[in-house]
């Protein structure tokens, strides 16, 4: 797969092309940090046995040859070849010229709005649980579109947790292992609400964030109470387009969220509306006008502005085709990654109780399942 390879300036660099005409530029220091040999790397662990300061950035490659799917390098003053595998290199290209200010999305995430109706499949609860093929399909929508949905679960209380045990594990809040949602309809009984939510993240009053939330359904015999999902990655995009001045606003001051609704509890957190990474990734999207304390961290010259352009992407959010909308039955249940998607629920009636059952938990979990499973299954699509 490796087609030349050549030694660079003056042993600093060792230029790689491939078969399939890629090209690209390894440092020698950053090869050596990355060396697989057994006094850099663990062979068992995989961890790395060396610290930063036993990386010399003036180190020299003296040689560098194709050899066996991949490139034998020697270092200046070690006399043991190192080889590194040809795909891994390749998959680990950096010699690329990325745009510093443009805004971009995290690996293998994909934006959407309301079309996705019409993609987003419901995966099955006895499936996923059986093949592996199938579990796979339901994390990846999970890393793709950060929404997945899920049918055929036993209908009984605690079983949202048994489903989060599926990938990963439970994040227990103040609001207990799981929680219930109940909204009872009763003429007589005005207290529970029935009320519609506008689309939210939920909890940005922590920090961190709880990064998955699953909400499953128990009962839902009501007229309405339609779930809702919004991609608060797209609804950004949308507002940087719209206008910039507005995104930066919200990107470059910190709002501030509250939750002191127990006893014993007043969690809080500083933390802007759309955070985004130092190269232009967006990173998590935290919306929720019920938990938005005082803002004090805007500048008073800038603080009309700022409001405006909270109201701008709330906006953006409520436009009925950014929505996927969807109605729950008991043993169905979805998970949203709570960085990106808001959910929502839309005003219900009539006679009936609605019953969710939910809870937290976080996506590294999710993630290193599906990684493995990757691993385990194959490189064809899932
Ligand atoms: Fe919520």
């Amino acid at each position: 797969m490796i087609s030349t390879t050549d030694v660079i300036d003056e042993g600093r660099a060792v230029r790689i092309r491939w078969r399939d005409g890629t090209e690209a530029r390894f440092h020698a220091f950053w090869l050596y940090d990355n060396s697989p040999a057994p006094a850099i790397r663990d062979p068992g662990n995989g961890q790395r046995l060396i610290t930063i300061d036993q990386v010399p950035l003036a180190l020299r490659v003296t040689q560098a040859e194709a050899a066996d799917n991949g490139v034998t390098v020697v270092f200046a003053g070690d006399a043991e070849p190192v080889h590194f595998d040809g795909a891994w290199l390749h998959r680990h290209i950096y010699d690329h010229a990325k745009p510093l200010t443009q805004t971009t999305l995290p690996e293998h995430t994909e934006p959407w709005d309301g079309e996705l109706s019409h993609q987003l499949g419901v995966h099955r609860f006895d499936e996923i649980t059986t093949d592996a093929q199938a579990k796979r399909a339901w994390l990846t929508d999970i890393r793709r579109w950060g929404v997945t949905r899920l049918s055929g679960m036993p209908v009984r209380p605690g079983a949202v947790a048994e489903v989060a045990r599926l990938f990963g594990y439970v994040r227990e809040t103040n609001y207990g292992p799981v929680f219930q949602v109940r909204a009872e309809v009763s003429p007589t009984n005005l207290a529970y609400t029935n009320a519609g939510l506008q689309a939210h993240t939920d909890n940005p009053y922590r920090d961190p964030v709880p990064t998955l939330q699953l909400l499953a359904c128990l009962e839902n015999s009501v007229d309405g109470g339609m779930s809702v999902v919004v991609d608060g990655f797209k609804a950004a995009l949308v507002l940087a387009d719209e206008a910039p001045d507005d995104f930066r606003l919200l990107r470059d001051h910190a709002a501030r969220y509250e939750y002191a609704g127990q006893a014993g509890v007043r969690l809080t957190a500083r933390r802007p509306m759309i955070e985004v990474g130092p190269d232009g990734m967006l990173g998590q999207i935290r919306f929720n006008s019920r938990s938005v304390a005082a803002l004090t961290d805007i500048p008073y010259a800038r603080m009309e502005a700022y409001y405006g352009a909270y109201r701008h992407f709330s906006e953006i959010i409520d436009r009925p085709q950014m929505q996927v909308a969807f109605r729950l039955a008991p043993g169905e249940l979805f998970i949203v990654d709570n960085r990106r998607v808001l959910h929502a629920r839309s005003t219900f009636g009539g006679a009936g109780n609605r019953l969710l059952e939910g809870c937290y938990a976080d996506v590294d979990g999710l993630y290193s399942t599906l990684s493995a499973l990757e691993a385990e299954t194959g490189e064809q699509a899932a």
